[in-house]
């Protein structure tokens, strides 16, 4: 029984550092970058961006950061929305078809 309780104890110590390094997401270098992951990662992590940038594109972000700010109450600068959606468009954008 001991040695069950040892092992939970060791699993957990032993996947922590697992679960840290799954936050640290790097993003594209651009402008824009640094106000989006200042403003987007207060109430989760980034891949909420990676796991959307295939469906979105510059409306689909415009109206996600949008809804971050009404529904959610995101604390985002009136001034850096503009800056935050050019970015999340070229760098995390659905890629328009090609028609
Ligand atoms: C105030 C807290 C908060 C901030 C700040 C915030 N979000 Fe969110 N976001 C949420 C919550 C809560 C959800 C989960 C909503 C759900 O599951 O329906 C979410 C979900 C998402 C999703 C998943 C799709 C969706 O609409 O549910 C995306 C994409 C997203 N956020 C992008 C962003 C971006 C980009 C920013 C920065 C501009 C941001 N978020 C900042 C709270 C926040």
């Amino acid at each position: 029984m001991k040695s069950l309780i040892f092992l939970m104890i060791l699993s957990i110590v032993l996947s922590s550092p697992v679960l840290a390094q799954e936050e640290k997401i790097k993003l594209k270098e651009g402008p824009g970058k640094k106000l989006v992951e200042a403003n987007c990662t207060i109430c989760h992590s980034l891949d909420y961006i990676l796991i959307n940038s295939p469906f979105l594109d510059k409306k689909g972000w415009e109206a996600s950061v949008n809804k971050m700010i009404q529904v959610m109450g995101a604390p985002i600068n009136k001034d850096d929305v503009p800056q935050i959606i050019e970015y999340l468009t070229t760098y995390y954008g659905k890629k328009e078809s090609s028609q």
